[in-house]
């Protein structure tokens, strides 16, 4: 267990709600910036937050202190199912989204198209003739696997860090999986950020280097659960 830093009651881990959406939409644009969804703006992101939470399969939370939000995780304990009600769901609107993302922030429009253009108009085009959807249109680009849950963000106010709020957000989402009977968490974070140290002593396996199908490095880490 982490530090217990927090009274009992003064640390409140929750679902994520649509009014805490625009709170960690500003978190997440000041503590994750430099990552590629971040640079579309906020209001793509407030957008993807929506579509994300919006599926049967996704975990969202967040840790309040009183009203405000300190820490958000956005996962799912069902990939598979996840990234298909997303793409259904929320794909076209995510796409315009992006589209005029690229238009407002060009640097952002320019990354889009070198590292994804193939890829997200393939997606594009099978939402538009109403293909079935398959793993390929996963927008994370990560691989799914079955009976694996994914963490795919998680993050801290900056003045609320090394307090346990991120692994008592994580053990939230192992006990999740364990009512659906999942027994593996999977995340990818960047070989240079320092999060790697936190998976690592909360218990994840570093199962090396893969490359996302954007062509980014990531570390893998897994938690047996
Ligand atoms: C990584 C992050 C989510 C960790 O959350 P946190 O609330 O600060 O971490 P916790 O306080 O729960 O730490 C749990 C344990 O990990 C350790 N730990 C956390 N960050 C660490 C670091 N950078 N280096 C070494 N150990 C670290 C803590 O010391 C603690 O161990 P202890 O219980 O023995 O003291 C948070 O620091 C953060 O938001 N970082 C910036 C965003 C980011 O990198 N997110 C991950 C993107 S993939």
């Amino acid at each position: 267990m982490g530090k217990q830093t927090f009274d009992g009651d003064r640390i409140l881990l929750r679902q994520m709600e649509t009014s805490d959406v625009d709170s960690c939409v500003e978190l997440h644009s000041a503590v994750l910036g430099v990552e590629f969804i971040a640079k579309a703006g906020k209001s793509f992101l407030r957008s993807y937050y929506l579509s994300w939470m919006a599926t049967s399969t996704s975990v969202s939370l967040v840790a309040c202190i009183g009203s405000d939000v300190k820490g958000v995780l956005l996962g799912t304990y069902d990939p598979k199912t996840h990234y298909q009600e997303f793409t259904k769901g929320s794909g076209s609107k995510l796409a315009y989204e992006m589209f005029k993302a690229s238009i407002i922030h060009p640097a952002f429009g320019v990354e889009l198209i070198r590292t994804r253009g193939i890829r997200y108009l393939k997606g594009i085009l099978r939402i538009l003739r109403k293909k079935k959807e398959d793993s390929n249109t996963q927008l994370s680009g990560e691989v799914e696997e079955i009976n694996s849950a994914e963490l795919t963000h998680l993050f801290i106010d900056p003045r609320e860090q090394g307090k346990g709020i991120g692994q008592q957000l994580v053990n939230k989402m192992t006990e999740l999986c364990i009512e659906k009977s999942v027994q593996r968490v999977v995340c990818v974070t960047p070989p240079e950020f320092r999060a790697r140290k936190f998976y690592e002593k909360i218990g994840f396996k570093d199962m090396g280097t893969t490359s996302s199908k954007s062509g980014e490095n990531f570390v893998r880490y897994e938690l047996e659960i």
